[in-house]
C-alpha cells in the first residue's frame, strides 16, 4: 500500500502510523538515509527489520536526488521501448552474493534467462589480435583444454583456487564476530583480506605463482570489463572479484528492482526528486537537521522539516553536494579518485566488422569482445590506461525488436575511458555513422551513451574510510575502496543498520536501568 503526500513524497506500508501510536511508551528513532542507491534502500529495509526484531521504533526518511531508486543499478530501453530493457549500470550479481540472492527470490523476483540471440563467443583482444577466444557454447573440457594447451595447467588452476579461498575468506564478514563492524580496515585485517588489498593484482598474482601469461591475457581482461582497470593499477582484492564469477545473473526486469522492494518494504518516508546539500547540528547539539533542494527549485535550499538522531551518507561523499556543518563529521570524508566510464549502448542489424579484428572478411566476430594490453602497451592508469585496444569490453547482449522495422536487431554495449565517436564505431562495424549516431542509412538505429563515476581506482591500500564518521553520523562508501560491487555496498548498508540498532537497544537498557528519559541520557553522554 503507497500514498501519495505531494509531489516529492511517497510514505510506504502504514508502518509510521503504527509507530506514532506504540511510540508513547518508547522514544522513535528519527533517522534520515541520504541516496537511495544499493547502500541506502539496503540500510533503510534492514533498519526497520532489525528494529523490528530488537522491539525498538524507527521512522526512516530515504533522501533521493533523482526520480528513481538504485543509484548506479539502472536500466535502459533499447528503442526507447521499456518491454526491452538491459542493464545499464551493474549487471551482475554471482551467487556468493547472499543480500542479493536472497532479497530477489524474498521478493519474488525472477532470475533474468539468458537471451537466445547473445553470441556465446567471447574473444580477448589485444589491439594486435586475439589472443584468445572461448566457445561458452561447447562443452567445459573443451575451453579447458584449450587454456591448458596455452597457458598451461598450473595457472588457471591456481587461479581459481585462490579466488575460492579469498571467497571463503571473505563470506566472514556476514556474520559474527565479524559482522556488525565499527571499523572497516579492522574487519579486513581481521578477515586476512589486507594482504590482498595491501598489493596491485599483478603483485598477487605472482606472489601467488600464477602465471605472468595467464594473468596478463586472461585474469586482465576480468579486471578490465569489471573495474576498468589493469593488473598493475588495481589491488589484489578487487582483481579475485573480477574472477569470482560463479552463479553470475541478474534480476529479469532490471536489478534495480531489489532495492526498490527494499526502500518499499522499508516502511521510510522517501523524497524523491530532493538532495541533500546541508547536515547541521541542532542548538542542543544532540541531533541534525538537513537542508535540501527539489529539483523544482535547485537553487534554493530549505531546512527539511524535523529533526534526526542518525544520518547515514550513503554514496560517494565527494560527489554528493553535501556541505556538512562544525561538529557534524569528525574529520574529514576522504577523498578517493574514481574511474569515469563511458558505457555506450546502441542497436544495429550488423555484426562487428572481422576488417577491424584483421579477421578475413566472411568471418564471424564473437558477440563479447574483451581486451587486454599489447605486447607494446605499458600498463597505466586512467584514460591511456586502456592501450592500443581503444576500448574495455563490446559485447551483444541480445536482440531487441525495431519498433519501425519490426526487425529483431543486436544491442550492444561498449565500455570505454572516452566517448565513442562515430569514427570509432564506423570501423568497428565497418559502414558509416554520421555525426548524428543514427539516422539517414547509419547502421546504428539507436544510441545511447551515458558517463558513470563508476567505482573508485583502487590502488593498494590497507586502511579504510569507515562507518561511523560523525556521532550518529554513518557512511557506507568508504566501502568502495574495499570492495564496489551491488552486494558489499549493501552489505555495508545492512552493516550501518545493525550498528544503529544495537546503538538504540544499548540505550533503551541504560534507560531501563536508571529510569532516565533516553533522550536525557544522550545529552548526558
Ligand atoms: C557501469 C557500471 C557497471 C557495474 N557493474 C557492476 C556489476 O556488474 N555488479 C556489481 O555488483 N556492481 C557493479 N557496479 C558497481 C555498483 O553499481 C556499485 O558498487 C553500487 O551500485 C553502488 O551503490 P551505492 O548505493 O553505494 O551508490 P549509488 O548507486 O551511487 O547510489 C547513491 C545514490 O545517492 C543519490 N545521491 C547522491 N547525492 C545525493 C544527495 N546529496 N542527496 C540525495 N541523494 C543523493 C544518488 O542519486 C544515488 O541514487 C557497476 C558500476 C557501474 C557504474
Ligand atoms: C521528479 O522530477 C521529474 C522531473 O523533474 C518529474 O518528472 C517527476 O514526476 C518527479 N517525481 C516525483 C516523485 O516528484
Ligand atoms: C517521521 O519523519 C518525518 C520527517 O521526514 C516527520 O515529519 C514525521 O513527523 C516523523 N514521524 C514520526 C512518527 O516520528
Ligand atoms: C550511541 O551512539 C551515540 C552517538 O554516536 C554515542 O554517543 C553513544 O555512545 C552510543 N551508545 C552506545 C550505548 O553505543
Amino acid at each position: 500500500m503507497r500514498f501519495t503526500f505531494n509531489n516529492c513524497v511517497t510514505v510506504a506500508a502504514s508502518l509510521l502510523g503504527l509507530g506514532q501510536v506504540q511510540a508513547q511508551s518508547q522514544s522513535t528513532r528519527q533517522i534520515a538515509i541520504v541516496g537511495a542507491g544499493a547502500a541506502g534502500s539496503s540500510a533503510a529495509y534492514f533498519l526497520q527489520q532489525f528494529a523490528t526484531q530488537a522491539g525498538v521504533h524507527v521512522n526512516i526518511t530515504l533522501f533521493e536526488k533523482t526520480d528513481r531508486i538504485g543509484g548506479r543499478t539502472r536500466t535502459i530501453n533499447p528503442f526507447n521501448d521499456p518491454a526491452q530493457r538491459v542493464e545499464q549500470g551493474a549487471s551482475i550479481f554471482v551467487q556468493a552474493n547472499q543480500i542479493m540472492f536472497n532479497a530477489m527470490t524474498e521478493f519474488g523476483l525472477s532470475q533474468h534467462v539468458p537471451d537466445a540471440d547473445a553470441d556465446p563467443k567471447i574473444a580477448i583482444w589485444d589491439g594486435d589480435c586475439f589472443v584468445f577466444t572461448i566457445d561458452e557454447s561447447a562443452p567445459t573440457w573443451w575451453n579447458t583444454l584449450k587454456v591448458i594447451l596455452k597457458y598451461g595447467l598450473t595457472a588457471p588452476q591456481r587461479a581459481q583456487e585462490l579466488t575460492a579461498a579469498t571467497i571463503t575468506n571473505f563470506m566472514r564478514i556476514y556474520s559474527g564476530p565479524f559482522f556488525p563492524f565499527q571499523s572497516l580496515t579492522q574487519v579486513a585485517q581481521d578477515l586476512g583480506l589486507s594482504a590482498a588489498t595491501g598489493v596491485t593484482g599483478e603483485q598477487f598474482l605472482s606472489a601467488n605463482n600464477i602465471g605472468v601469461h595467464y594473468s596478463h591475457d586472461i585474469i586482465q581482461a576480468s579486471t578490465r570489463v569489471n573495474y576498468a582497470s589493469n593488473l598493475a593499477n588495481l589491488h589484489g582484492l578487487d582483481t579475485m572479484v573480477s574472477l569470482g564469477a560463479n552463479g553470475a545473473t541478474s534480476v529479469q526486469g532490471g536489478n534495480w528492482q531489489i532495492f526498490y522492494e527494499m526502500a518499499q518494504r522499508s516502511g521510510a518516508l522517501i523524497a524523491l526528486n530532493t538532495s541533500v546539500v546541508g547536515i547541521q547540528k541542532t542548538t542542543s547539539d544532540s541531533q541534525y537537521t538537513v537542508q535540501t533542494t527539489s529539483s523544482s527549485t535547485p537553487g534554493s535550499p530549505a531546512t527539511y522539516p524535523g529533526t534526526f538522531d542518525n544520518v547515514v551518507i550513503a554514496n560517494p561523499y565527494q560527489f554528493s553536494g553535501i556541505s556538512a556543518r562544525n561538529g557534524v563529521l569528525d574529520s574529514a570524508i576522504e577523498q578517493v579518485p574514481y574511474v569515469q566510464l563511458h558505457v555506450t549502448h546502441f542497436t544495429s542489424a550488423s555484426r562487428l566488422s572481422p576488417g577491424f579484428f584483421d579477421l578475413p572478411s566472411g568471418a564471424t566476430v564473437p558477440g563479447m569482445v574483451l581486451t587486454t594490453l599489447a605486447q607494446s602497451d605499458t600498463a597505466t592508469s586512467g584514460a591511456d590506461g586502456v592501450g592500443k585496444a581503444g576500448f574495455f569490453s563490446v559485447n551483444i547482449l541480445g536482440k531487441a525488436t525495431n519498433p519501425q522495422t519490426q526487425q529483431k536487431e543486436y544491442v550492444y554495449k561498449i565500455f570505454s575511458p572516452q566517448a565513442i565517436t562515430p569514427q570509432f564505431l564506423s570501423s568497428l562495424l565497418g559502414a558509416t555513422v554520421p555525426a548524428t549516431f543514427t539516422g539517414g542509412s547509419s547502421p546504428i538505429t539507436w544510441h545511447n551513451p551515458h558517463v558513470f563515476q563508476a567505482y573508485p581506482k583502487t590502488s593498494p591500500r590497507t586502511t579504510f574510510q569507515g562507518p561511523i564518521v560523525g556521532s550518529g553520523v554513518y557512511y557506507t562508501s568508504g566501502m568502495e575502496s574495499f570492495i564496489s560491487t551491488m552486494e558489499t555496498n549493501a552489505l555495508m548498508g545492512k552493516n550501518v543498520a545493525r550498528l544503529i540498532v544495537d546503538n538504540m537497544t544499548a540505550w533503551e537498557s541504560v534507560k531501563a536501568r536508571d529510569g532516565e528519559p533516553w533522550e536525557k541520557q544522550r545529552v548526558l553522554n
